[in-house]
């Protein structure tokens, strides 16, 4: 009997293509998610008791879903975040984590850039008037000339500031681990301090990760930081934003306007941010387009496998799983 892969992400279920074949060609079974949602813990751990290795979405994997896991061997993010992921367990049960690293940056940086646009040209505002036989207009602003401040200068960070830097925008970011003087001269992007960024910023875009030191890095003090014009946009994660101290700046005409791809819970339903004309909000699409549905899926297709054949894939989120020669 073929040995089994379970898939939980969707748009990789959803796709044809090379990602989904290889697996087939390789001799393993695909065991679809029977929900089309990212999985709860105790939803996930009966699936995981009968394969080798899942293709991950946004699911969320504790110690006790992976306690009946003994034939386990690879959990293959499909994406790069692993904050739903206990990695300590996966470690401690040898079972190998790996992500796709820079797949998704292109698609989640022009998504940015799309809700920088959207909010200072209040569109999703604008397209309602127009489809309600109205025919009125809020003034925009420009990007042009305005300070970007990226938290995160990572994969994502560096193409947002790529764009970015197109659009006459000047660069600056807050990151403790900076790239090289190089990456940074080519960028043409200055450091500043968490506070300074905040402070000087037309527009705030997170890139960072999701970890104990960074959830709710934006809270009610660091936005009284940000000018009362400018926009903050997320395509990071939910939770690295204060929902509530958002909707307080934003109600308030504290804050100029925000652009957000990711919540605190998703689906993301009764907030009353979505009350707010200054708010644009997309359902975690970031990653989703077709270029990069098919290069990520290749990717995480291509690490589980590796993992299965005995051999060390190049992105492992848990490294320590391999001793201390990881
Ligand atoms: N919206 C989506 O669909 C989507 C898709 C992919 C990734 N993401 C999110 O985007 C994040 C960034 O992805 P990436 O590929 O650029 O990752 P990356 O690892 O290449 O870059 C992350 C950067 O954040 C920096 N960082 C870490 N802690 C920080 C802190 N406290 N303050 C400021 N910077 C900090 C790191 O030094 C690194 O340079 C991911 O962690 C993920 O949560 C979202």
């Amino acid at each position: 009997m073929a040995e089994k892969i379970l898939v939980t992400a969707r748009s990789f279920r959803a796709t044809p293509g090379r990602h989904l074949d290889i697996l087939r060609e390789a001799g393993y079974e695909i065991v679809p998610s029977p929900l089309d949602r990212p999985l709860e813990a105790p939803e996930i751990a009966p699936l995981l008791a009968d394969v080798v290795g899942a293709i991950l979405g946004l699911d969320h994997v504790t110690a006790e879903s992976l306690a009946g896991a003994t034939r386990l061997k690879v959990l293959s993010r499909y994406g790069v975040g692993v904050d739903k992921v206990d990695l300590e367990a996966a470690t401690a049960r040898g079972v190998v984590v790996t992500v796709t690293p820079g797949a998704n940056s292109l698609a989640v940086a022009e998504l940015t850039l799309a809700l920088m646009l959207a909010v200072a040209r209040r569109i999703p505002y604008h397209d309602a008037i127009v489809r309600a036989g109205n025919w009125s207009r809020l003034a925009g602003v420009e990007l042009m000339g305005g300070t970007l401040g990226l938290i995160g200068l990572g994969r994502i960070g560096q193409e947002v500031a790529r764009r970015a830097a197109a659009f006459g925008m000047n660069i600056t970011f807050y990151d403790p681990f900076p790239p090289p003087p190089d990456v940074l001269a080519s960028l043409g992007a200055s450091p500043r301090s968490l506070e300074q960024l905040l402070a000087e910023s037309d527009v705030v875009s997170l890139h960072l990760p999701l970890s104990d030191g960074t959830r709710q890095l934006i809270n009610r003090q660091t936005l009284a930081w940000m000018k009362p014009s400018a926009l903050l946009i997320n395509t990071a994660r939910g939770e690295i934003v204060d929902e509530n101290a958002l909707y307080e700046a934003l109600s308030s005409g504290r804050l100029g306007g925000a652009g957000c791809d990711v919540f605190s819970r998703e689906p993301f339903t009764g907030s009353p941010l979505l009350t707010l004309d200054t708010f644009v909000a997309a359902p975690h699409i970031g990653s989703n387009t077709v270029q990069t549905t098919l290069r990520m899926g290749l990717m995480a297709s291509e690490n589980a496998l590796a993992v299965l054949r005995g051999e060390r894939p190049g992105p492992v989120a848990n490294p320590e799983v391999y001793g201390s020669g990881g």
